[in-house]
């Protein structure tokens, strides 16, 4: 039985590309559907040339729909990879410790409520930060709040601006995020990683 996962990307989906490219050959994990708030996302480009249903939240803060989403495909996990709206509370609720987020920065540091992209990434340099990276949690009611799972860190370098910095994270979240969805699966729920704290 294949672990099912649904991601949600508002954007060009290059986490959700990362993913497809990790469990291309793997059919122990299988992306089942890939939703987004906006219906020119990139990231149902990437479904629709891979033949994985996409769908188009046109309420995204209704529940209902969700629901009905949820029982048409019947997730095992939902990945939010750069999802940029809450997840209803109920949904929270009725998927809690089935949700996680990956967010570009070493959370708890630098996330929350608009704190995304390359906000982050201004957020860290102005800081003075040595190192920045990925982290992957449990999605709650607020954003970047829940449990982390596991983290990638990152050098700052002193010449980084918040472009150099982001391309440098993001590779840290593409190498993560399948990492944790690939412990989630054999352990059959998310789970911290051991050692939950790598380095790129
Ligand atoms: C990533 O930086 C992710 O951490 C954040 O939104 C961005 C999504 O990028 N939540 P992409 O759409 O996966 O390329």
């Amino acid at each position: 039985m294949s672990y099912r996962v649904i991601v949600c990307a508002s954007g060009g989906g290059s986490n959700l590309g990362a993913l497809f490219q990790a469990f291309a050959d793997d059919d122990g994990v299988v992306i089942v559907a890939v939703l987004s708030n906006r219906s020119d996302a990139g990231a149902l480009n990437r479904a629709r040339v891979r033949g994985v249903p996409g769908r188009v939240l046109q309420r995204p803060d209704d529940p209902a729909e969700w629901v009905a989403l949820l029982d048409e495909f019947a997730p095992d996990l939902i990945v939010l990879a750069g999802y940029l709206q809450l997840v209803p509370p109920a949904v929270v609720e009725r998927f809690r410790g089935r949700i996680i987020n990956i967010h570009p920065s070493l959370l708890p540091a630098f996330g929350g409520s608009g704190m995304y992209g390359r906000r982050v990434h201004v957020a860290v340099i102005a800081a003075g930060a040595r190192e920045s990276g990925a982290s992957v949690h449990l999605v709650d009611e607020d954003y970047d709040r829940g449990m982390v799972l596991a983290q990638q860190v990152v050098p700052v370098h002193g010449d980084d601006t918040p472009e150099s910095l982001g391309v440098r994270v993001l590779a840290a979240e593409h190498a993560l995020l399948p990492r944790v969805v690939r412990h989630a699966a054999a352990m059959g729920r998310p789970a911290p990683l051991d050692a939950g704290r790598f380095s790129s």
